[in-house]
């Protein structure tokens, strides 16, 4: 089984297709996003320095981001990176404990993923994520799967998904020249609906 990176803006789909891919393809799941929400609410010393950075839009350390990565995946294989990495220096620490076979950059613009993250919902039990627009879920406020209340991510405010934005443009957009010079960059349309968005996905994973 191949490393996979899902790659591309907030909000561009990146956790709604990887939650997909789990399901269908059996991918060990790494999202630094979940992982590092899940420090938080836990309170570890990680989710108190992490927490800062993550209310503001920007990026937590890299080394910080490299340790926490490399302790769940050290050397496996078939595993889905959603969320990372994220700068230049933590793709090129990813080579040192592990391989990239495929990475799949979901492009979509920018008015596009404000829209998106204005309207996206979360359980706070759970985290499956909803869209009030797009995928709103059965019974309005209650999550399909666990009955949980839906919130609003912190970070979801008009604000931060700016700094979110332009903290992308910055330091994870350069990735997309940086895995197509390796030749195994595959791009995407994620402006069209979750489903021919998965469709075009599994196709590049073929
Ligand atoms: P993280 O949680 O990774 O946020 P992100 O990359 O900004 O991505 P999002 O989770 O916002 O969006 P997504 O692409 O997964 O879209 P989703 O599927 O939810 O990171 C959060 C923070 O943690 C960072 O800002 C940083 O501080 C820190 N961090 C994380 N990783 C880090 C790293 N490696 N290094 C340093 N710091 C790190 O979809 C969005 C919405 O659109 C939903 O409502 C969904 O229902 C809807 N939707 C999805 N697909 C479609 C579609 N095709 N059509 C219409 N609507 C759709």
């Amino acid at each position: 089984m191949r490393n996979v990176v899902l790659l591309g803006p907030p909000g561009a789909g990146k956790g709604t297709v990887a939650s997909r891919l789990v399901r269908e393809f059996g991918f060990l799941h790494v999202s630094t996003g979940d992982m590092l929400r899940e420090e938080v609410a836990r309170g570890t010393p990680l989710g108190q320095l992490a927490q800062g950075y993550m209310a503001r839009g920007e990026l937590v350390p890299d080394e910080v981001i490299l340790s926490l990565v490399r302790q769940r995946v050290d050397a496996q294989k078939g595993v889905l990176f959603d969320g990372f990495p994220r700068t230049v220096a933590q793709a090129e620490g990813l080579e040192r404990f592990t391989s990239v076979d495929v990475v799949v950059f979901l492009e979509v613009e920018r008015d596009e993923v404000v829209r998106r993250l204005s309207s996206r919902r979360v359980c706070g039990t759970c985290g499956a994520v909803y869209n009030l627009v797009t995928q709103p879920p059965r019974e309005p406020g209650k999550c399909d799967r666990c009955g949980g209340a839906l919130i609003q991510r912190e970070d979801d405010k008009p604000e931060v998904v700016a700094r979110r934005f332009e903290v992308y443009m910055r330091d994870s957009a350069p990735l997309v020249a940086y895995y197509e010079r390796r030749g195994i960059l595959r791009r995407v349309r994620a402006d069209l609906p979750p489903e021919d968005v998965f469709r075009a996905v599994a196709e590049a994973l073929r």
